[in-house]
């Protein structure tokens, strides 16, 4: 292929510990100056016999995944650097590891400033075996070792004669080598070999297992819906379970129920149509997705493209479970059931802090309703909290679940035809929005029990504020979690200016208003 330019350039991703000569080899390696700036990242045009070439340096101080999933999930090779004196350090292991979970497969190992440690070969023997002992986890990698001096030129484009022992090709042939094709990683689409495929993939899936790079500030939130792109697919997902965390370096999986920032998990996901797909290990382009959280960074707003993405996610395989399963259809489905029961089947969703009356209104509504001949069902926080949902806390992952249950109960009572009073906290948006979603539009009326936290404070019927403002209940509510407020409420109450029945017949007011009652 020589003398045969491609279009595509070599994608070369150079990292390096700190102090491990980074900027100097890269600069003499490209022999120009660095292109326009794609910060924090330099970018360097080397041109090859066999055709361009782009290196990125990735410094030592960006150990951000953001920057390693834009510059990794692009790169055909890596350098490694290290520093012949200092060997591999935690630094190189990170970068290792990440490397490999991206699918970077063909490394050099650049052992620089061999100079400083007098050209021993045996130095760089012992650098060699940490790092393959660190990569042995990884699977199967193509790991070149080269003994260089960025700063004196030693193997660069050269064989230096002060490393007669090294009989292996210089950091530039070494290079020229990664245009070969059979050494192109599975970034395009391959061609496929004649007869039939020998493991039939299914083209389109809507559950995976897949690898997620945690990315936000806000960490992952099982049950939380978010914005799944995958090429030009959109579609909203949610990790309905978190398998593990993967140890960085070590790839050991840690039990986790939420993944932090820069953390890394094999989760599986759920989406609400299928998106055509292939593993991340067969394609890289159609193999990785971003997650993008429809709620954090402009509540209440639709999602941007701009948004930067809470996750980046690396697709395993479909679960096989998505394609053994259909919808049941339904001999007697909800209009059947609403005609029988002569009523319009509705969630009245009271969210607000505790002690603002949620439940208190909800009960005068319900003995109003009842008076009326209407058919309802009551769900409580406290309540359920007792049975269905006793396995939850109040971390906002335990919250986000809560209120998942409780949507998909609310749902199947409306479909009953029942009139439902949930009375949650519900401290999130994207969780009233998501149980909003779960029934028809009209059917659900959102009544924002607004009160100061102040005067939910002095109430204070269960203690649970002293108790909060004591530190003994870390995650209370208005105190140690946060409450976001409903931007557009079917019905707002103030309960601190109004009785418990103006409040109650307030909402019975918005039903008539709406001809939801009969
Ligand atoms: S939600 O936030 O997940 O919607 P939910 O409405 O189910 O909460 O439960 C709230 C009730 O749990 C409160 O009325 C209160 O009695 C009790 N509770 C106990 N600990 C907390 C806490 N840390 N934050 C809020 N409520 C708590």
């Amino acid at each position: 292929m020589a003398g045969e330019p491609d279009s595509r350039p070599l994608r070369v991703l150079a990292c390096g510990s700190t102090g491990s000569g980074l900027s100097t080899l890269v600069e003499q390696l490209a022999g120009t100056p660095a292109g326009p700036q794609d910060p924090p990242l330099r970018c360097f045009d080397i041109p090859m016999p066999s055709g361009p070439c782009r290196l990125t340096e990735m410094p030592a101080d960006a150990p951000h995944t953001r920057h390693w999933v834009a510059a990794a999930s692009e790169a055909d090779v890596a350098l490694i650097m290290v520093d012949a004196a200092q060997g591999v350090s935690a630094h190189t292991r990170r970068q290792a590891c990440l490397l490999g979970l991206l699918g970077v497969r063909r490394w050099a190992l650049v052992v620089n400033k061999i100079d400083s440690v007098g050209f021993d070969a045996d130095t760089v023997a012992r650098i060699d075996a940490e790092l393959r002992a660190c990569a042995a986890p990884l699977g199967a990698l193509s790991i070149t070792t080269l003994p260089v001096s960025g700063l004196h030129g030693d193997n660069l484009s050269q064989r230096s004669t002060r490393t007669p022992w090294y009989t292996g090709r210089t950091l530039r042939a070494w290079l020229e080598d990664g245009f070969a094709p059979h050494l192109q990683p599975a970034s395009q689409p391959k061609p496929q070999p004649p007869g039939p495929a020998a493991e039939p993939q299914p083209a389109t899936a809507d559950q995976f297992e897949c690898t997620l790079l945690w990315l936000d500030e806000a960490p992952l939130l099982p049950g939380r819906r978010y914005t799944l792109a995958l090429g030009d697919q959109r579609v909203d997902a949610s990790v309905t379970d978190i398998k593990h965390r993967l140890d960085v370096p070590t790839l050991q999986a840690l039990a986790a129920r939420t993944l932090a920032r820069d953390e890394v998990g094999v989760c599986k996901l759920a989406l609400d149509a299928p998106v055509s797909f292939e593993p991340y290990a067969v394609n890289r382009v159609r193999g990785r997705f971003l997650l993008v959280d429809r709620s954090s960074a402009h509540p209440g707003a639709n999602p941007s493209p701009q948004q930067p993405a809470a996750a980046a996610g690396l697709l395993h395989f479909a679960l096989r479970r998505a394609q053994n399963l259909t919808l049941q259809p339904l001999l007697v489905d909800k209009a059947t059931r609403v005609a029988l029961m002569g009523q319009q089947p509705l969630v009245l969703w009271f969210t607000g802090l505790s002690g603002a009356g949620k439940s208190s209104i909800a009960n005068e509504v319900a003995v109003r309703l009842h008076a009326l001949g209407c058919h309802t069902a009551q769900l409580d926080g406290d309540n359920l909290r007792h049975g269905l949902n006793r396995d939850l806390g109040f971390t906002a992952a335990d919250r986000v679940e809560n209120i998942r249950r409780v949507a998909e109960v609310a749902r199947l009572m409306v479909d009953a035809g029942l009139i439902v009073l949930a009375s949650f906290i519900s401290p999130f948006r994207s969780e009233r929005e998501l149980a909003r979603s779960r029934v028809a539009p009209g059917e659900f009326i959102e009544v924002y029990v607004d009160v100061p936290l102040a005067v939910a404070e002095t109430r204070d019927t269960k203690g649970l504020y002293a108790r909060a403002r004591r530190g003994e209940l870390p995650h209370f509510t208005g105190i140690g979690s946060p409450y976001e407020a409903p931007e557009a409420p079917e019905v707002h109450l103030r309960t601190d200016q109004l009785t418990l029945t103006e409040a109650a017949e307030a909402v019975m007011q918005a039903l008539r208003e709406r001809g939801l009652l009969r």
